[in-house]
């Protein structure tokens, strides 16, 4: 553990409740399980887990199998703990919350030009630069807590990234050409993440709608999509309410993706 890096990043925080507990760590094999392990055990919504490096760190279900979250020193990998009084079936909606508050955050503190990919991937000049991961556990039907993992490519070094990734990565210091303070990035997020929070908390995905769709990275733009059992091409018109994308398709038929992945990508 890492109490000092703890206790500096919460002098300078001015959040309501998100991060009032922090519990660092310099190396650890994966911060949403560390998080799943306290809130299992009682962790309050709002505990947030940080580390400075990953063992193995995950990412998303591809194909049944969750990727690999690759977490070398200089990133920031960060599980904040949450119970929000909602629907299981609305927990998804958090992934999206999230890469606002990311994407967001990213424009205004260091003025990158992010975009988000539809439903969660953030993105600088078209390549990955931070990732989302909510898991979340349901109890007779309830939702008991999400974690939301989020993987930021702070000061990464994208030559410690393996190959196959160096070329579809980036990094806040490789796009800023100087590295952050990781300290400031996690206290000012804290408090944007949480903004988006309780907007999201008290008034659903609606009000964060046009925040989001304004991100977007491919508004008006074709794209190929795969979802479990199928692929659709279209032109991406932006995401409704339940945080599902519509998508124009080539005979005109509106189509809406609740769950996949965008492939590929242009402007026409
Ligand atoms: C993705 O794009 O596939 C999501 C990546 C999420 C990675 C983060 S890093 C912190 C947290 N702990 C993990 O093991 N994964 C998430």
């Amino acid at each position: 553990m890492e109490p000092t890096w703890a206790l500096e990043i919460k002098k300078d925080l001015r959040t309501k409740f998100i991060g009032h507990e922090i519990i660092c760590y310099n190396r650890i094999k994966s911060t949403n399980d560390k998080a799943k392990e306290l809130v299992e055990t009682g962790a309050k919504e709002g505990v947030v887990i940080i580390a400075k490096e990953q063992i193995h760190g995950r990412g998303r279900l591809h194909g049944g199998q969750p990727r690999k979250w690759f977490s070398p020193t200089g990133g920031i990998y960060i599980s904040i703990i949450l119970k929000p009084a909602i629907a299981p079936h609305q927990a998804p909606k958090l992934a999206l919350v999230s890469a606002i508050a990311l994407t967001n955050f990213l424009r205004i503190k260091y003025h990158l030009k992010a975009g988000v990919k539809w439903p969660n991937d953030v993105l600088v000049n078209n390549k990955k630069i931070c990732g989302v991961l909510t898991e979340g556990s349901t109890k007779s039907g309830r939702l008991e807590y999400v974690i939301v993992g989020l993987g930021i490519n702070a000061n990464v070094d994208i030559e410690d990234l393996p190959k196959e990734i160096r070329e579809t990565g980036t990094s806040i210091k490789k796009e800023l050409g100087t590295e952050i303070s990781l300290t400031e990035f996690l206290q000012h997020f804290l408090e944007e993440f949480e903004s988006f929070y309780i907007e999201f908390k008290e008034n659903d995905l609606s009000p964060l709608l046009n925040t989001y769709n304004s991100l977007l990275d491919t508004p008006g733009q074709w794209i190929r999509i795969t979802t479990a059992h199928e692929s659709f091409e279209g032109i991406a018109q932006g995401v409704d309410p339940d945080g599902g994308l519509i998508l124009k398709l080539a005979d005109n038929s509106i189509r809406r993706i609740i769950s996949g992945e965008v492939v590929d990508s242009k402007r026409i």
